[in-house]
């Protein structure tokens, strides 16, 4: 008679030394297995007598639910080590990785540009005016010849233009008005904005323009314009400057020393130059302002008659004021920046200086 409590001490001993799934699975097999050693036990039943089946039996069949409970049992315990094992090594130490954070990624911020185009722009919609947008690349039209500076009017050499030269169109000399350029200023939005609008209105126009040009303190080939139109009906100087020393006041937050120059753009007349005295200075003089102690910071005039009617508007029945303000120039005196050429920097230590998000 073969000893049941041995199989079952040999089972257990090998059993608890296992750690591995296909370990416990063999040894499973080798007890209770179709050839294993108590299966071969329980086949031998048969051979035996009616009182030994009775009382070896019972006892082979707890035998066989032992090890099969055991086996299950150790497999169970064995996943829970894997799983255990697992997360030890794919530990992720948040906490670690929030201090990497805050370490490397920078805030940022708006472009101190930007900030003062919101501000203008919100004060010019508080006082009804539109805000429009135009194309940077324009054509000649829009740029020169609308503005009454036709192709032989001097005073296209007053900005120095980048133009676009087509190699394939051999005609491009005879299509006046159509060749390409990078616009030169915006006021190309004032005929843009006129066409399809009926008087009165006011509209604003702020963004980008290129100019072929040497690069100084206050010089930059791609700086930043804000245009102004106001049109409608007996509209006077005396509402040109009421508009600007108004606007001045707000963006500074205090009154500022102005002057009033005679200008000459083709696009107004009278023309103005309107100036601030020089803020990074007080007047004194400094590179910005050119030892001068003050700084042209807004040019403007009555429209010119030829201007209203490339715009589709009757000059004998509607008149009004435009001014070109120089953005950049706006932003250096309002914060005290004293070279133009930070503006196109992309340093952020230049730009995170200013308002945060
Ligand atoms: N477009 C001119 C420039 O860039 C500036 C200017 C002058 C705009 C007078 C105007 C204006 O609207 O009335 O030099």
């Amino acid at each position: 008679m073969v000893d049941l409590e041995k199989i079952k001490e040999k089972f257990l001993a090998a059993l608890l030394v296992l750690t591995k799934e296909a370990e416990v699975l063999n040894l499973k097999s080798e007890y209770v297995g179709k050839n294993g050693v108590v299966s071969e036990i329980l086949k031998s039943l048969k051979d035996m007598n009616a009182d030994e089946r009775k009382a070896f039996g019972p006892k082979a069949n707890e035998l066989k639910d032992f090890i099969q409970d055991q086996s299950t049992m150790r497999l169970a315990s064995i996943e829970v080590l894997e799983i255990n094992k697992k997360l030890a090594e794919d530990r992720i130490d948040v906490s670690l990785t929030e201090q990497i954070q805050v370490k490397t990624i920078k805030h940022g911020g708006f472009h101190p540009r930007t900030l003062i185009q919101q501000e203008i722009e919100d004060i010019f919609l508080s006082m009804g005016f539109d805000v429009l947008d135009g194309p940077h690349i324009e054509d000649e039209f829009h740029n020169f010849e609308a503005l009454n500076i036709p192709s032989d009017h001097p005073a296209r050499d007053m900005q120095d233009t980048f133009w676009f030269h087509d190699p394939h169109d051999t005609e491009a000399k005879d299509k006046i008005g159509k060749k390409r350029l990078l616009r030169s200023h915006t006021s190309t939005i004032q005929v843009r904005g006129m066409l399809g609008r009926k008087p009165p209105f006011r509209f604003i126009a702020p963004g980008i323009v290129f100019r072929s040009e040497r690069t100084d303190a206050s010089h930059e080939m791609v700086f930043t314009q804000l245009e102004g139109m106001m049109i409608g009906k007996d509209i006077s100087v005396a509402n040109l400057i009421y508009f600007m020393k108004t606007i001045l006041k707000e963006i500074f937050k205090k009154d500022v020393e102005v002057r009033l120059r005679p200008g000459y753009f083709p696009f107004v007349e009278p023309g103005f130059e309107l100036d601030i005295r020089c803020l990074i200075c007080e007047g004194k003089g400094c590179s910005v302002c050119k030892q001068i102690g003050w700084v042209e910071l807004l040019p403007c005039g009555m429209v010119h008659p030829n201007v209203l009617k490339a715009g589709g508007i009757d000059p004998e029945v509607f008149n009004g004021f435009a001014f070109g303000l120089g953005l950049d120039r706006l932003v250096m005196m309002k914060y005290g920046i004293d070279d133009i050429r930070h503006l196109q920097s992309g340093d952020l230590r230049f730009n995170s200086q200013f308002k945060l998000f």
